[in-house]
This record gives C-alpha cells, sequence and structure tokens, in this order.
C-alpha cells in the first residue's frame, strides 16, 4: 500500500474499496457466464457469436485485473472466494437462457449483464468524480467505455 496514493483519495477509503470489490465480483461473475456461453455457441457451431463472448470474457478478465491493481494499490484485499461472489456482486448472475442452444436468448441475456455493469461503473463515477481520486476515475472510465462496446457489440448481434 502507498500511503500517498492512499492520502490523495479525498473519499473514503475502505468504503471505496468495497464499491472496487462488488465490481471485482461483477467481474469475475462475467468471466464464468460469458466463458460458460462461449463454449456452448462453439458446441452449437456458431462461431461468430462464440467469437464475440470469447473476446468479451477476456477483457472482462482484463478488468478483473485492473480493480484488483486498484484494491491492491488502495491497501484493500480483493474478494478472493467463490462462495463470496455472488454475496458481493451487483449484478449476480447473467440469466443464460435454458435452452443452451437459444443464441438470440444468450445474447438478450449479455445485454442486460452489460447495463447492469455501465450502471454499476456509472455510479461509482459520480462518486468519486470531479477529482476525489484521478487513479480510480482513469480505471473506471476505461472499464465503462468497454462495457459500453460490448452493450454495443450484443445489441447487433441481436439486431436490436
Ligand atoms: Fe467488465
Ligand atoms: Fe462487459
Amino acid at each position: 500500500m502507498g500511503k500517498k496514493a492512499r492520502e490523495i483519495v479525498e473519499l473514503n477509503v475502505d468504503e471505496l474499496i468495497e464499491d472496487l470489490n462488488r465490481a471485482l465480483a461483477d467481474e469475475w461473475i462475467a468471466v464464468f457466464y460469458y466463458t460458460h456461453a462461449a463454449n456452448i455457441a462453439k458446441g452449437m457451431n456458431s462461431p461468430i457469436i462464440a467469437d464475440a463472448l470469447k473476446k468479451t470474457a477476456d477483457e472482462e478478465r482484463e478488468h478483473a485485473q485492473e480493480l484488483t491493481d486498484r484494491i491492491i494499490q488502495l491497501g484493500g484485499t480483493p474478494i478472493g472466494k467463490f462462495e463470496d461472489l455472488a454475496k458481493k456482486a451487483n449484478c449476480p448472475s447473467v440469466d443464460l437462457p435454458k435452452d443452451a442452444g437459444d443464441l438470440n436468448g444468450i445474447a438478450k441475456a449479455i445485454v442486460e449483464a452489460e447495463r447492469c455493469a455501465i450502471d454499476v461503473y456509472n455510479k461509482l463515477l459520480k462518486k468519486i468524480m470531479p477529482g476525489k481520486d484521478t487513479v480510480t476515475t482513469q480505471v473506471i472510465r476505461h472499464i465503462i467505455s468497454e462495457e459500453i462496446e460490448h452493450e454495443d457489440l450484443f445489441e447487433t448481434l441481436l439486431g436490436l
């Protein structure tokens, strides 16, 4: 933990770490469901959907890395237990269709999950802006811009 790095944050740092951990739980849950959905789509011989899901899952894993880095910089402990993920998450599940072959239903579920993520990061940005924590702001702005791309990608695949 950097003492100065923590000092310059004009927020309750423990509360900020908790918010970042909740977002981290969301990212891990997205990695799991998106990878699972990619495997199903691959099995269904739908390479376009499978590739989009795989690429998106990879980006969610990068978000998990970025949040983990920031939590550690602030002196926090990143969430690391499987059973805590659903408890902490803002968006605890991705509502995949019962029929595994329903590719439209899969895309719809991803769009909903991305919208939840956009809301979470937007609220967090409002809390930390303007200037209360420039480093976290930079991290979250980067992440939210990718969540917006994900929503757009799956809306396009759905033909919405
Ligand atoms: Fe993400
Ligand atoms: Fe996303």
